[in-house]
């Protein structure tokens, strides 16, 4: 599974891809917002770090704006990849964009229905966001799982990537990696929690503390 980073801080970026963790980033406008930088500033220091596709979020509601914009951005890098919302005017944009080879990454995806018609239209990525529907009780896990069921059902002809994203925790990490789901969009918080085990680090005090008791230099 891919690992991209879901941030538009430029230090975690470089410190995760500096570990080797970093194979693409994903960025939208709250994230943009929270690092008070200018958009297109960023995804070009971004694209200066990270070789992997970067997604940039469409910021209009009109689908000719959308396609205008997506367009301006992809002259930004070649890895560059728009985001739309999944909404009717998101799709037309999709569709548009990716009949001229301008990778598409559909977010704000909640059914495994929109999924279906993101991957008709020639998606590269499709963003559940798994966070956001256990905050209303309503199971994100399953979804990826749902929308990966299909998508195989029909695997000749749609070629769209699941992206698991709004992942609040390691435990999702892994749960969307065993039902095969292709990219995980990780905010750089719960990485470094991946990192940690509790019983990582007592173990390593007792290997510690023996080690000192042998008395030998290595
Ligand atoms: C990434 O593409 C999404 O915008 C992001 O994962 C949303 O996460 P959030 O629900 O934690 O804001």
């Amino acid at each position: 599974m891919k690992f991209f980073i879901d941030t538009a801080e430029i230090d975690e970026i470089k410190s995760l891809a500096m570990l080797g963790l970093v194979d693409g980033v994903t960025t939208n406008p709250s994230l943009i917002y929270k690092s008070g930088k200018d958009f297109k500033t960023v995804i070009e220091e971004i694209s200066s770090i990270v070789d992997g596709p970067i997604s940039a979020e469409v910021t209009s509601l009109d689908e000719k704006k959308m396609i205008a914009q997506g367009l301006e951005l992809s002259e930004i890098s070649k890895n560059i990849v728009v985001k739309v919302p999944l909404t009717k005017n998101g799709l037309i944009a999709c569709k548009e964009l990716s009949s001229k080879n301008i990778k598409v990454n559909v977010t704000l995806c909640f059914s495994s229905a929109q999924a279906l018609l993101a991957g008709k239209l020639g998606a590269t990525y499709i963003s559940p966001f798994i966070g956001r529907l256990d905050d209303i009780g309503a199971g994100g896990i399953g979804l990826i799982k749902e929308i990966i069921l299909i998508y195989k059902n029909y695997e000749e002809n749609i070629k769209t990537q699941v992206l698991a994203a709004s992942i609040r925790s390691p435990l999702q990490v892994s749960q969307v990696a065993s039902m095969g789901a292709h990219v995980a969009t990780i905010p750089p918080k719960i990485i470094k929690q991946m990192i940690k085990h509790p019983l990582t680090d007592s173990g390593l005090e007792i290997f510690m503390n023996d080690w000192e008791k042998t008395g030998q230099k290595f």
